[in-house]
C-alpha cells in the first residue's frame, strides 16, 4: 500500500457557489478525494482582511459548506472545517512571520491589486495574507496544494517561507508544498467579458432553481457581432458555446458548432438548450442539497467534526514546530 499524499486547499466563505467556483475549484476538490487525503478549509480569518461587515459571515460559511457537500465532498473521507476553529493557525502565522521578508510581501501582485481596489483599508492582515495561507498548509503537513494561476505566486512564496524557516532553525519539520496546477477554466460571467463572480453579479448559482437558471442564461452575451437572427455567428467567440462544450452532449455541440456558423440555429434556441442541459447536470446536486438542508445542524456538525480532526493534526505539528525553534516546553 502506498501512503497517500495530503492535499490542502482553502477558500474564502463567499456563500452560495456559482459555476465559476464549481468548474474552477469544487469539481477538482471532489476528484482529488480519490487519490489524496484531502483537507478543505473555509478561511474565515482570511476573509476578515477585506470584508466590510461580518453580518453574513456565518450564513456564507453555511451556504458554501452546503454546496461543497452537495457537490460530492465526502466528510467521511476528507476533513472539511472552518479555519478559525483551529486557533493554532494564528500561532503558526506568527512564528512564520519571523522568517518572512516584509519587502517581498508588499511586492506580491495580489497585494498590490488589493490595495488598488481598497486604498482605504490597507491593513496589517492584508500584508500577512500569504503568511497565513502558508500557515494553513504547513499546519497540516500538506504536500500538495491545488491552485489556479492567480494563487500560484502565493504558493511559490509559501515554499520560500518554509525553506527559510527550516534553514534558520536547522530543521525539517515544515514540508515544502508542491503546487498542483489545476486545469484552469476561466469561466466568464453572463456579461461574457469578466470572470464570473458574485461581486460583479454576473454569476449563475449552482443552487438556483431551473427557472432562475433559465432567466440568467437568457441574459448571457453571445457573439457580439451577431445582431440579427439571420446573421451567421461565430461559436469560437461565444460564451454560451464555451459552456455547451462543458455541459452538453457531443452531438449537440457539433450540431451547434455547424448550425450557428450558417445561422441555422439562433441564440435564443442555443441558450434554451444550454440551460436545459445545465439544469439536467445540476439535478443530482440540487436534490442532494435539498436533502442536506432538511437538517441544517448536520452541516455545522460536519464542520465541527472536521475541526476536531484538524485540531488533532495541528496540535502535534505546532508542538514539533515550537520544539524546533527552541521555545521552552
Ligand atoms: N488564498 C486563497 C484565496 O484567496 C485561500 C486560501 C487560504 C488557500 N489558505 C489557503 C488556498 C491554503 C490554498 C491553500 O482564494
Amino acid at each position: 500500500m502506498t501512503i497517500k499524499g495530503r492535499v490542502f486547499s482553502g477558500a474564502r466563505p463567499t456563500g452560495r457557489q456559482h459555476l465559476g467556483n464549481y468548474l474552477g475549484a469544487i469539481k477538482n476538490y471532489v476528484a482529488l478525494q480519490d487519490d489524496y487525503d484531502c483537507i478543505y478549509c473555509i478561511v474565515d480569518i482570511h476573509a476578515l482582511t477585506t470584508v466590510e461587515t461580518t453580518e453574513d459571515l456565518k450564513e456564507n460559511i453555511y451556504e458554501m459548506a452546503l454546496d461543497w457537500l452537495a457537490a460530492g465532498i465526502r466528510p467521511e473521507d476528507s476533513i472539511v472545517f472552518i479555519q478559525s476553529h483551529v486557533p493554532y493557525v494564528m500561532e503558526m502565522h506568527t512564528l512564520l512571520s519571523m522568517v518572512t521578508p516584509l519587502g517581498k510581501l508588499t511586492e506580491l501582485p495580489t497585494f498590490k491589486e488589493k490595495i488598488k481596489q481598497n486604498p482605504n483599508n490597507v491593513n496589517y492582515g492584508l500584508v500577512g495574507y500569504p503568511v497565513l495561507m502558508t500557515a494553513d498548509i504547513v499546519l497540516y503537513k500538506a504536500d500538495t496544494v491545488p491552485v489556479g494561476v492567480d494563487q500560484a505566486p502565493h504558493l511559490e512564496f509559501a515554499r520560500e517561507i518554509v525553506r527559510s524557516f527550516n534553514y534558520r532553525y536547522g530543521t525539517k519539520v515544515l514540508i515544502e508544498p508542491k503546487v498542483k496546477h489545476t486545469e484552469v477554466l476561466k469561466v466568464l460571467g453572463i456579461d461574457g467579458k469578466k470572470k464570473m463572480s458574485k461581486s460583479l453579479d454576473n454569476h449563475i448559482e449552482l443552487a438556483a432553481t431551473p427557472e432562475e437558471t433559465d432567466k440568467r442564461v437568457m441574459q448571457m452575451l453571445t457573439d457580439p457581432q451577431r445582431v440579427r437572427r439571420e446573421d451567421p455567428g461565430d461559436p469560437d467567440v461565444c460564451n454560451v458555446f464555451s459552456m455547451h462544450k462543458i455541459f452538453s452532449p457531443k452531438d449537440e455541440i457539433e450540431m451547434i458548432n455547424t448550425e450557428c456558423r450558417r445561422a441555422g440555429i439562433g441564440c435564443v434556441d442555443c441558450k434554451k438548450r444550454f440551460s436545459a442541459n445545465l439544469n439536467k447536470h445540476l439535478e443530482p446536486f440540487r436534490a442532494k442539497r435539498a436533502e442536506i438542508e432538511k437538517s441544517p445542524d448536520s452541516v455545522w456538525d460536519i464542520l465541527r467534526d472536521g475541526a476536531k480532526r484538524a485540531n488533532a493534526i495541528a496540535k502535534d505539528v505546532i508542538e514539533e514546530t515550537r520544539a524546533a525553534i527552541g521555545l521552552p516546553e
